[in-house]
């Protein structure tokens, strides 16, 4: 159909693709190279700021690494972002390497596509800004899409104390494996931000996908507490130790005590240990990944399973 052929030439792939995969996402590797060496980071690099945009990995890998994304099953290269070093984070037992995203590219689409491609998304955002990446610039926008062609899980993060309670959903999280910790990089505008620097005990509910509209739904969260657990629309249960609320259809419910928080750009970077970590079913969670990746799948006949 003409409408087909026309359509990639006027309208942006999605920013975003929403997906069903099973836990911990093995679709995409990452890898750090620098100075002839290399360290795979696919469990170890997350994003810690969006603006600026940076990522923060246990490896220290020199001053100008590349990071490069490979689809697992082919070992084809789909992305590189070009960082520089920063300052580390430094806690009291550990220090992190924490990168400027310098430059990237992706591999995705062919050109003349890719640039038509870019131009066209950055038009989009321009018109319709969304918070998600706030008034960031547009060539961080697309630097951002490569750090996600690792699909990224989707929590949905609990905050639970006498006087405030919350939850809403995070996709910039992660383990960072060699030092031991998760990571969490929350808006300091979060409206739970300071109660979590306080508390230092938070739980993550690993959601199924097909409870992604009941996970939109709690962004609004990221701007005002919840009233009363009793208001959400899927039933809760406690937490193992800490006993805090919990999703009761969660594929996996982890209990993070917040070891170390700073800020980082417009984001506070917490660095958390696992306190306890539920595995309660099998199933394929809520992932976000680069639209231009699911396309590229697409044309494989392999896209993952969209929700
Ligand atoms: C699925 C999902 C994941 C999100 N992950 C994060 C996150 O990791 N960190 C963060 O600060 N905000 C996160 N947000 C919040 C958005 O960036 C945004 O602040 C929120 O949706 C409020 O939007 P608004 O400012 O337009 O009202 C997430 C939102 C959604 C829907």
């Amino acid at each position: 159909m003409w409408k087909d052929w026309i359509r990639p030439l006027v309208r942006p792939l999605p920013q975003w693709a929403t997906v069903a995969v099973a836990q911990p996402q093995q679709v995409v590797s990452a890898t750090l190279r620098w100075g002839g060496q290399s360290a795979d980071v696919t469990a170890d690099h997350t994003v810690a700021s969006l603006k600026p945009l940076m990522i923060a990995t246990s490896v220290d890998a020199g001053q100008r690494p590349v990071l490069e994304y490979r689809d697992s099953a082919t070992g084809t290269l789909l992305g590189v972002l070009h960082l520089v070093q920063a300052a580390p984070v430094v806690t009291q037992k550990a220090s992190l390497a924490l990168y400027h995203v310098a430059a990237g590219e992706h591999y995705c689409l062919g050109w003349p596509r890719r640039a038509w491609n870019a131009w066209l998304q950055n038009r989009q955002m321009q018109k319709s800004r969304t918070s998600h990446h706030f008034a960031m610039k547009p060539a961080a926008v697309q630097q951002l899409m490569i750090a996600y062609l690792c699909p990224r899980p989707v929590v949905l993060v609990s905050v639970d104390t006498p006087v405030h309670q919350n939850i809403f959903p995070m996709d910039l999280i992660g383990p960072l494996d060699r030092s031991g910790f998760f990571s969490l990089a929350l808006r300091s505008t979060n409206v739970s931000m300071p109660v979590m620097r306080d508390v230092r005990r938070v739980v993550l509910s690993n959601v199924p996908a097909t409870m992604k509209v009941a996970v939109y739904k709690l962004s609004e969260h990221h701007k005002q507490p919840l009233a009363d657990w009793s208001a959400l629309s899927f039933p809760m249960r406690r937490s193992r130790e800490f006993g805090i609320s919990a999703v009761a259809e969660a594929l996996r419910v982890q209990e993070l005590t917040i070891v170390h928080s700073q800020q980082i750009g417009s984001h506070t970077f917490f660095l958390g240990r696992i306190a306890s970590d539920e595995k309660c079913a099998e199933g394929d969670q809520l992932h976000h990944t680069a639209g231009f990746y699911q396309a590229y799948r697409r044309r494989q006949d392999v896209p993952l399973t969209d929700v």
